[in-house]
């Protein structure tokens, strides 16, 4: 039998945390012949919440889970974990200023990148779900430089899902038999969809996705501007914000990173930048990526047409922004 693997998962006591938790112990996140030992830390206001799931966790009597921590102490909460999901942050409220949540978030990934870079396993895999999540996730490699930056990345799979989705409606054919959308940038309203490569498998084979729409416009527009906003559609019906499919997201983020894309398929993830696709290095950037023994590589040799470039662009322009902002929080 496999050793347990360590999974960290901050903000356990929210919404995010409470569909997570036993995805994981399930093995959705790590396999289904992986044990697990689930870390949950969440702020002292919400302890007793926390205490709660950790009685449900107990109560489901996951095969799996072969232990529970259920701490406010980030310490305790970071004690030498394999793999860290990052969801605990400063929610925007009625009013803020974005400057003010991003002090908040910078302060919180600050501290909680030093805890990992101290305490959890030298090989711990990071993946930043809390908003702002690019910059948060850049924040957090800053302040853990000796872990590598190839372990530090952010959530974008929940927009590449949304964006598997979409088109699985539009042809009316199986999600399963699409790939290879590409989220570029930044998790946030800016964010560039992108089918122009994706596919559909088809009883005549793979078709290109534009081919199969046959209506450019579709893509270009209302595709694009369906799984930017959809986060904000999701939170308008359920007056909550999209917990279980970013659960689910965040599962296969880490799934396919540690046990590998399939032959053929690329996902989505935030990464480090290297400068790939012209676009700035030392952003935290959402890319497409193949992954295999436990590394990610950016899938190199996409045409980029004009429009796709500006859109890059675009959501880059961002990121460099809010890397700024994030910087002048600092000082
Ligand atoms: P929530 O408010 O229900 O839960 C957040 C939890 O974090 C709360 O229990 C809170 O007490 C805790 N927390 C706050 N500060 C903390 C700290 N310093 N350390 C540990 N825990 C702390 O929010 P929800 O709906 O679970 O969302 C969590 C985050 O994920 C939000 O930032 C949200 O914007 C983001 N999100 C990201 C998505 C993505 O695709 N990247 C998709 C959906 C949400």
């Amino acid at each position: 039998a496999k050793n347990p693997l360590k999974v960290l998962v901050t903000g356990a006591a929210g919404q995010i945390g409470y569909a997570l938790v036993p995805m994981i112990a399930r093995g959705a996140m790590l396999g289904p012949d992986q044990p697990v030992i689930i870390h949950m830390l969440d702020i002292s206001p919400a302890a007793e919440a926390l205490n709660g799931v950790k009685m449900e966790l107990v109560d489901a009597s996951f095969p799996l889970l072969k232990g529970v921590v259920a701490t406010t102490d980030v310490v305790e909460a970071c004690n030498g974990v394999n793999i860290a999901v990052m969801v605990g942050g400063f929610p925007r409220k009625e009013g803020m200023e974005r400057k003010d949540v991003m002090s908040k978030n910078v302060s919180i990934y600050k501290a909680q990148a030093s805890a990992l870079e101290k305490h959890a396993a030298p090989d711990c895999k990071v993946l930043v779900v809390a908003n702002p999540a690019n910059t948060n996730a850049l924040i957090l490699k800053e302040f853990a430089p000796s872990i590598p930056d190839k372990n530090i990345t952010c959530l974008t799979r929940l927009d590449h899902n949304r964006a598997l989705g979409q088109i699985s409606e539009k042809l009316n054919v199986h999600v399963g038999d699409v790939k290879n959308v590409i989220i570029w940038g930044n998790h946030s309203s800016t964010q560039y969809p992108d089918a122009n490569h994706a596919t559909v498998n088809t009883v005549n084979g793979d078709k290109l996705v534009p081919d199969l729409v046959g209506d450019d416009k579709w893509l270009k527009t209302e595709f694009i501007a369906t799984v930017q906003q959809r986060g904000a559609a999701i939170i308008k019906a359920r007056k909550l914000s999209s917990a279980l499919s970013a659960a689910s997201s965040a599962c296969d983020h880490i799934r396919d990173w540690v046990l590998g894309t399939p032959k053929g398929n690329w996902v989505s993830m935030g990464v480090y930048s290297d400068g790939s696709y012209g676009i700035p290095a030392g952003l935290i950037y959402s890319f497409p990526v193949t992954c295999d023994k436990g590394e990610w590589s950016i899938v190199q040799g996409l045409k980029i047409d004009e429009f796709s470039r500006e859109k890059m662009d675009a959501t880059a322009k961002e990121l460099m922004e809010e890397k700024s902002l994030a910087y002048s929080c600092l000082n």
